[in-house]
């Protein structure tokens, strides 16, 4: 998009819901339990609410600002605020982890694609747990229809990023975000009430610390859509009015409480019917499955219903997140580099679908072929969210709290002095010291560069 014509989001609503729609989406749903399943349960929810609290939204509010002042891709953000220095790189690293995310991203959105027309043509009736779990591995592994649906899903971001549709994008999510905040709640009934869910509830509820800080803290950069540029991107089309903090606690408590509800679906629901919390990326597709068949089993075609309500809404949100990782790649080619829009859009798209293909058959044919012991689709979610984000997170942080002219700062954060931001200092303080500090202990102690 040309400076000149940069859009704006319509209304304050508008702005939060955007901003939660790329925040709310598979990270929260599908991410957010497997992590937790993988690492001891409440331990590792309370260290990722400390890394929200105290990283997530002060980094949020540093992203927010340094898009709304420059108004420009990530990339040319830091070329605008900081000219001539390496700041750039902060930008470009975060639209190559954008490029990445997308690419094993896609494939699990083209899951739900799956899940949707199992739902729909009624593929879930009378299949007993077991049967949920082979069906899944046999598709997830099978070399044709996952790439099918990948191809699907890029295609359908494609066309939406190319139609340009910010007016569309905030429409939709006004009723979307509600409606599956709605079927989230139901279905946190229905998995709480089967028999035998209290062993989750407990898992969900009692800490059990073992290493588990870097995953927690990546998950919290990964569910908040946080440290490569996507949020800085959405906040350049902010209005002067949008209240930066307020928009970011909202975002925050948005996607944090989605994350704590969809654990509250899947762990009493997966002690209930027998499947392990550590079963991976897999965990939500043989979980769900059985909470619709059971807690329905006297009414199936409210079964039928809601299945193919959640997974359509459940594609609907990873759709927001989508849109807005191929937006953070394509302003950036599209601006940076001279190519119009489309052709732009088309080089993300290709990239992504030849890319998503390797991840998607990392799980099947491909799976001897590893890096570092990690597949290709376990490599990128590893890079992406423990490294990159993280690492994005920290120069964003220092950036914010070290070179940019406080004056900048302050009058983004208080709209030039009309606002009254009690927690200013606290947001300095946190941008300066806490979150750089923490960042680099988790780093230096998890990657076992040093053991503490
Ligand atoms: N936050 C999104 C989710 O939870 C994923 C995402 C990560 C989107 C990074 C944009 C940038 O699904």
């Amino acid at each position: 998009m040309a400076k000149n014509d940069r859009a704006n989001f319509g209304s304050k609503l508008g702005v939060i819901l955007a901003s939660a729609g790329s925040a709310v989406g598979l990270g929260n749903i599908w991410r957010f339990p497997y992590e937790t399943g993988n690492h001891g349960g409440a331990a590792f929810i309370l260290i990722y609410l400390g890394c929200i609290l105290l990283l997530g939204l002060p980094i949020m509010i540093a992203e927010f600002l340094i898009g709304r002042r420059s108004r420009a891709n990530t990339a040319r953000a830091y070329q605008k605020l900081a000219p001539g220095t390496h700041w750039r790189w902060v930008g470009r690293m975060g639209v190559l982890a954008g490029f990445l995310i997308l690419s094993y991203y896609a494939v699990v959105a083209g899951w739900t694609l799956e899940y949707i027309f199992e739902a729909a043509t009624n593929g879930f009736a009378g299949k007993t747990s077991g049967e949920f779990i082979s069906s899944f591995q046999q598709f997830s592994s099978s070399p044709w229809r996952p790439v099918v649906w990948l191809v699907a899903f890029l295609l359908i971001t494609h066309f939406i990023i190319v139609k340009g549709v910010e007016k569309g994008i905030e429409k939709s999510s006004k009723i979307m975000m509600p409606t599956l905040f709605i079927i989230i709640l139901i279905l946190v009934v229905c998995s709480v009430t089967l028999p035998g869910a209290g062993a989750g509830i407990e898992f969900l509820l009692k800490p059990d610390f073992r290493n588990v800080f870097l995953s927690a803290m990546g998950q919290a950069f990964f569910s908040l859509s946080l440290g490569m540029g996507c949020l800085c991107t959405y906040a350049s089309y902010f209005s002067k009015e949008t209240n930066l903090t307020k928009t970011a606690f909202s975002v925050g408590i948005i996607d944090t409480f989605v994350a704590i509800l969809a654990g509250f679906i899947i762990f009493p629901a997966a002690f209930s019917v027998g499947i392990q919390p550590d079963s991976g990326p897999s965990l939500i597709f043989i979980t769900l499955p059985n909470v619709f068949q059971q807690a329905f089993s006297g009414v199936p075609i409210l079964a039928y219903i809601f299945s193919v309500m959640f997974y359509a809404l459940l594609a609907m949100a990873a759709l927001t997140s989508t849109i807005s990782l191929h937006e953070v790649v394509t302003a950036y080619l599209h601006e940076e580099f001279n190519l119009s829009r489309g052709k732009a859009a088309r080089l993300v798209t290709g990239g992504c679908v030849f890319l998503g293909i390797f991840c998607s058959l990392s799980l099947g044919v491909m799976k001897g072929f590893t890096v570092f012991g990690l597949g290709m689709f376990d490599l990128f979610d590893f890079v992406t969210a423990k490294i990159m984000l993280p690492l994005g997170g920290l120069c964003i942080s220092l950036f914010t709290g070290w070179y940019l002219d406080k004056k900048i700062v302050w009058s983004e954060i208080t709209n030039d002095g009309s606002l009254k931001v009690p927690v200013y200092k606290l947001i300095i303080f946190i941008l300066k010291y806490i979150a750089p500090i923490a960042i680099s202990l988790i780093f230096i102690n998890e990657l076992g560069l040093i053991k503490l």
